[in-house]
């Protein structure tokens, strides 16, 4: 199985907040009680004094802080809680401690993070001002699965903002937050339709003989890819995988492709060459296209 989802009904997701919760705040909006998308159920902090958690509260979202006395009894509670509220999916927002591989292994696939930078680059601390200080022209932010490094693992989705002279960190800090707020949900919305997951088991299989040449991608391609055999899948073409990621799968391997890359990012080119394709091909591509970007 390449992916968890979707599951066939609204996801139960739990958000785990360390401080302001402005990105949880746009997750509650994007995926408000009821919606076919899944719901947020419950709202975790290792800070009682998080604001996120206020925000959670008005809106009638269970919050709990477990206030942080060493790693294993936080982890051990909140996987409790986790598993006692049939959470599917654990979304990281501004969750700053490091979880061990006792709490990421059984939640492999199911457990994002979101990071204010274009990861591999700028793991870690102090983001914005490491980037001003190597004197990028462009920064970001990228939702990732969590594995057991910090700020590694599988890349979902990234997103791009400029750095203009005279930014600050905190001109740059509100830029990305701006950015972020629109990436985590359409992030979400990708993993619970099966569009994206992790490289793990079924997969080699299904690339065939592309996949040497899928391992030799960047961490930064990687997702593109994985959609294109994630759509192709959904359409009931899985033994068209391999020639597509060799670039030789015809029409329909264009339309995965395109429809990829679409799926992360609004593009006008590559919106006009889809049109350009065969309808059965372009209708399957807007059906995708469609879901992902209706937020509701
Ligand atoms: C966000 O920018 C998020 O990417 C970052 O913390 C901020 C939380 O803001 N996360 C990390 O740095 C994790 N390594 P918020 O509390 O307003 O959502």
């Amino acid at each position: 199985m390449l992916s968890p989802f979707p599951l066939g009904r609204p996801a139960r997701m739990a958000v785990m907040a360390s401080g302001r919760g402005t990105n949880l705040e746009a997750l509650l909006e994007a995926f408000p009680p009821q919606n076919p998308w899944g719901e947020v159920v419950l709202v975790l902090s290792d800070n009682p004094e998080a604001y996120a958690l206020k925000r959670a509260s008005r809106r009638g979202v269970e919050a709990v802080a477990i206030p942080w006395r060493g790693r294993k009894a936080f982890e051990r509670e909140a996987l409790d809680l986790l598993r006692a509220r049939g959470v599917d999916l654990v979304l990281l927002a501004g969750f700053m401690r490091l979880l061990s591989p006792g709490f990421v292994e059984p939640w492999y696939g199911r457990l994002l993070n979101i990071h204010p930078s274009l990861l591999p680059a700028y793991p870690g601390l102090h983001v914005h001002r490491r980037v001003l200080e190597a004197g990028e022209r462009e920064t970001g932010s990228t939702v990732h699965f969590v594995d057991q490094g910090m700020d590694t693992g599988p890349i979902v989705l990234q997103g791009r903002v400029p750095v203009l002279p005279g930014d600050t960190p905190e001109t740059l800090e509100r830029r990305v937050l701006f950015l972020e707020h629109r990436l985590y949900p359409r992030a979400v919305r990708l993993v619970l339709s099966g569009l994206a997951f992790p490289p793990g088991e079924g997969l080699k299989a299904l690339l065939g003989e592309a996949w040497p040449r899928f391992q030799g991608l960047s961490p930064r391609e990687k997702p593109l890819y994985l959609r294109a055999a994630a759509l192709l899948s959904a359409w009931g073409l899985g033994g068209l995988v391999p020639a597509a990621l060799m670039g030789q799968g015809g029409d329909w391997g264009r339309g995965a492709f395109l429809t990829a890359h679409l799926l992360a990012e609004d593009h006008p080119a590559l919106r006009r060459e889809l049109a350009e394709l065969p309808e059965e091909v372009r209708l399957r591509a807007e059906e995708a296209l469609r879901r992902v970007e209706s937020p509701l």
